[in-house]
């Protein structure tokens, strides 16, 4: 359930501040995972409407906090112009709501990208792809000067690797980027019966404790056949908005 918004607070929180906007439930009761969902889908809608224009462009992600956020989106469509989707099914939600979807290719500027995320840290660093839209969703996150992440607090770790990384490949490397990554120390599984929208693989790096997410999101794109892995450490979110039992938190370093 949402309510009403609560004024500004500081905390300090592992590195990261708390700044406002918060939401609260009703007094007396706790959110569900559901209802947090909506919750930050709802604070995300809130957050880029102040900076929204008749030409705005908004870049939407992919999973079940993004979808939330696009039907929350649809209540202001008459406030921006346009989204690019970073799936198909994204981009099907966004049509379904009368939203127009462009090519990312048509776009030249674009304040904000919303999107959920698998696991995130204390420095903004991400762990994305779980629905196995990682790709596009780093393409269209590139271009947005803004990335807003939405997602509950169970998204959150001290260090990254506890939820599998997934990388994209290029379906005749399977076997070759399997082996090298391996040798890095993690348990390779390749993802069955998916294909991306790309039309690529995806095998799921399991076992991998992350010290240095940048170096490592470097070093596998560098592996011959990835396409791309869900490390979004060299360009984290911007701004994480992480919903509680308690409310919406705002998250910046
Ligand atoms: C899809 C993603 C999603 O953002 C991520 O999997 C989180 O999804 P959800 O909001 O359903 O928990 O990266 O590729």
């Amino acid at each position: 359930m949402v309510s009403a918004w609560l004024p500004s607070v500081y905390k300090g929180n592992a590195g990261l501040r708390i700044i406002t906007p918060q939401f609260e439930p009703a007094t007396g009761t706790e959110m569900t995972q559901d209802e947090m969902k909506q919750a930050v889908a709802h604070a995300a809608v809130e957050y880029i409407k102040p900076r929204l224009r008749d030409d705005s462009i908004v870049g939407v992600g992919t999973g079940s906090t993004a979808n939330c956020f696009i039907d929350a989106l649809a209540q202001i469509k008459d406030r921006f112009a346009a989204a690019v989707a970073s799936s198909e099914a994204t981009a099907e939600r966004l049509r379904g709501h009368g939203i127009e979807v462009l090519d990312l290719n048509a776009v030249s500027e674009m304040e904000f990208y919303v999107d959920g995320a698998d696991e995130f840290d204390p420095h903004m660093n991400l762990i994305k792809g779980g629905g196995g839209a990682l790709t596009r969703e780093k393409i269209v996150a590139a271009v947005a000067r803004e990335f807003v992440c939405i997602v509950d607090q169970s998204k959150r770790v001290d260090l990254l690797g506890a939820f599998p990384l997934p990388v994209e490949v290029i379906p005749m490397a399977r076997s070759h980027v399997g082996r090298k990554l391996a040798a890095l120390g993690g348990q390779p599984v390749y993802r069955e019966g998916v294909v991306t929208d790309n039309g690529n693989v995806i095998l799921d790096l399991h076992d991998l404790e992350i010290l240095d997410p940048k170096a490592l999101e470097v070093q596998l794109n560098n592996i011959v056949g990835v396409v791309t892995n869900g490390l979004f450490a060299c360009r984290g979110a911007d701004v994480i908005l992480m919903g509680t039992p308690e409310g919406v938190e705002t998250l910046k370093a």
